[in-house]
């Protein structure tokens, strides 16, 4: 692998996920892998999860891992090609990112989308600049549209949970996950929500299907293999998962749409499932997007979720570091 930015960059996802199982099995079975080798975290937007899980994960291997809030330390950045900085920008990404890429072997960049304009949002011109300068290996701590390690961490959970806890029956597409859409009180990105759809579609190997009122409908590159059906309780019968999830519209892009408060999921609504086990990839809104009884819960998947992120940025690393026989 040589940048992980997308489901796109993965050869086989199943091997990844076993991969990622064995590290947390066994965290420190290549504890020289990365030795001498140092990883750069660089965040442009706030993080717990991801900061601190890739951070162990590189320990894991035997990486030095340095972690620069360049929002807050660094040089205000310039991404525009041809631009006159006379302005607030001071440092230009075609000269920073050579600089970073002398310093580390594997560079991690976090960015959000500005939600102001669609199509720059799905150009995802930070992160492709940075693989265009750097000059090493880049790997998505969540970008404009995608989040790819909190993905993989979501398919290591389902599949540790399947396999543990509810085997498939009769083999095939083994279980039914609904990707249901939440009440927010803030305009979030859809960048989860896509790369959820992304990824289960990929893998191919469940029933998916994704539930949102009228006007949430994500961008359909991502969710052609997916079920789409407007109707929450419909959505949710005999699910064996449900992932929540908030997003701002993509169709008026970035905006939110009143109403809708009634999605929130409840035991109530639960109880519509196969007793599914629930899913949120945190931060959430108590009792506005995901309500206590459910949090609280014995359903509740969260913390083994945000747990899992460790294996999977251990896995995509590794793989990173793994020379190509
Ligand atoms: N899920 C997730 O990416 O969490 P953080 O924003 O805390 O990294």
């Amino acid at each position: 692998m040589t940048n992980f930015i997308s489901v796109n960059d993965v050869d086989n996802i199943n091997a990844l996920v076993q991969q990622a199982l064995k590290y947390k099995a066994d965290p420190y079975a290549d504890k020289q892998l990365g030795a001498g080798k140092r990883i750069g975290l660089l965040f442009l937007n706030p993080s717990l999860r991801t900061r601190l899980s890739t951070q162990v994960a590189a320990s894991n291997l035997g990486m030095e891992a340095i972690v620069f809030n360049i929002d807050k330390e660094g040089w205000a950045l310039e991404f525009a090609e041809g631009a006159i900085m006379n302005g607030t920008t001071v440092e230009h990404i075609k000269d920073a990112a050579p600089v970073l890429g002398q310093y580390f072997d594997i560079l991690c960049v976090r960015t959000f989308p500005a939600l102001q304009n669609r199509s720059a949002d799905y150009a995802e011109t930070v992160i492709s600049q940075f693989i265009k300068y750097a000059g090493v290996p880049i790997v998505s701590l969540e970008s404009a549209t995608l989040h790819p390690l909190q993905s993989l961490a979501d398919i290591i959970t389902i599949q540790e949970n399947r396999v543990l806890v509810s085997p498939p029956a009769g083999g095939g597409r083994g279980c039914k996950i609904v990707l249901t859409w939440a009440p927010h009180v803030k305009a979030l990105p859809q960048c989860v929500a896509n790369s959820f759809a992304q990824w289960v579609g990929g893998w191919n190997e469940t029933n998916f299907v994704i539930t949102q009122p009228e006007g949430y409908e994500l961008d359909e590159a991502f969710t052609k293999n997916a079920t789409i059906i407007t109707n929450q309780d419909e959505a949710l019968q005999n699910a064996d998962y449900v992932y929540v999830k908030n997003w701002s519209s993509y169709k008026d892009y970035g905006k939110i749409i009143t109403g809708n408060t009634d999605w929130m999921l409840t035991n109530k609504k639960l109880a519509l499932t196969n007793d599914a086990k629930v899913m949120h990839c945190l931060p959430v809104r108590r009792n506005v997007e995901l309500s206590d009884e459910i949090l609280d819960g014995n359903n509740s998947l969260v913390t083994q979720q945000a747990g899992n992120r460790v294996w999977a940025a251990q896995a995509v690393l590794a793989s990173i570091l793994t020379p190509i026989p």
